[in-house]
């Protein structure tokens, strides 16, 4: 019930009207029975500033950050966690005693689920699909984790080449290389799609076509509307292993909570709850 303890959390973004965080976190609370309700404000680049000022002012405890915030949202904070500076985006921040200080949970919530299969990045061959926001958290973040080599594929030049001299500036010891169409059949060991493409309601698109992929290539879509992608559907029929976008999704929200909450949470046990509790809803 909420009462006059109830503490506050939000996402923050525009548009925030089809996220489901609000849900997630909710039901998390409930959960662990923590008095918090979560809400989501839908904030322009505009009132950004004045917002965040507002939520340490109100007393909300933590924020999600979500587009197109993800980025600028780092100039209007106290602090930064180290990791987050080097991923270079917030979409956590915490609030204590007026001071808000931010993390990024996309990059923990990717590395958790890869530890989930199995997968450690260390000294690995990966394809990122894609070079807009997400795959610059996602390239940056298997980077740190010690990725061998990234290859970006995108539709857009300009944007691989400014992603990969970013790439290359922050992690020396990664190669990093475009392809075009011509280097699919090399063996990665892990393809990631950070497109669009696949999402609902442009369900029959995908980045890549799977016959190219050779060796036991393990297929990660960062897309969870629908489930199961067009992407993950043939790469199932073609014998890879597959990480469906919803680990993401759900154990970067976790990670937000044991943040918020200064706790470790069974990850796991929670996410498959939580996992069970979205197919409703998605
Ligand atoms: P996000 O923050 O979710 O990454 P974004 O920064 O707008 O969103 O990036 C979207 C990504 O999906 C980009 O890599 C984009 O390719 P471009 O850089 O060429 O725009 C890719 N994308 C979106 N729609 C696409 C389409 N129809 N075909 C190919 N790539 C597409």
């Amino acid at each position: 019930m909420i009462d006059a303890n109830t503490d506050l959390y939000a996402l923050i973004g525009d548009p925030v009207e089809k996220s489901l965080s609000p849900a997630i976190h909710n039901y998390c609370f409930k959960a662990t029975k923590e008095n918090s309700a979560y809400v989501a404000h839908t904030i322009t680049v505009d009132n950004l500033e004045i917002a965040l000022k507002g939520f340490a002012t109100i007393g909300y405890k933590g924020l999600n950050v979500t587009i197109p915030h993800k980025v600028n949202v780092m100039s209007y904070l106290d602090e930064i966690d180290a990791y987050a500076d080097k991923i270079g985006a917030v979409n956590t921040i915490k609030i204590e005693s007026g001071k808000l200080k931010g993390y990024n949970t996309d990059g923990l919530g990717l590395l958790f689920s890869l530890e989930q299969h199995q997968f450690d990045v260390k000294d690995k061959k990966v394809l990122v699909l894609g070079a807009g926001g997400a795959a610059r958290g996602i390239a940056m973040t298997l980077g740190l984790a010690g990725a061998k080599s990234i290859f970006i594929k995108n539709r857009t030049m300009k944007k691989a080449v400014e992603l990969k001299d970013d790439l290359i500036s922050a992690l020396p010891d990664t190669i990093v290389e475009i392809i075009g169409n011509g280097r699919l059949v090399e063996d990665y060991d892990l393809i990631i799609n950070t497109t669009s493409l696949g999402m609902y309601p442009y369900i029959h698109t995908r980045q890549l076509d799977i016959q190219f992929i050779k060796g036991k290539t393990i297929l990660y879509d960062i897309v969870y509307k629908p489930h199961m992608t067009k992407f993950l559907k043939e790469g199932l029929e073609n014998g890879h292993q597959v990480i469906y976008g919803i680990e993401m999704l759900i154990y970067q929200a976790l990670v937000s909570e044991e943040i918020w909450f200064d706790k470790k949470m069974d990850k796991v046990q929670m996410g498959e709850a939580l996992s069970t509790f979205l197919e409703e809803l998605i």
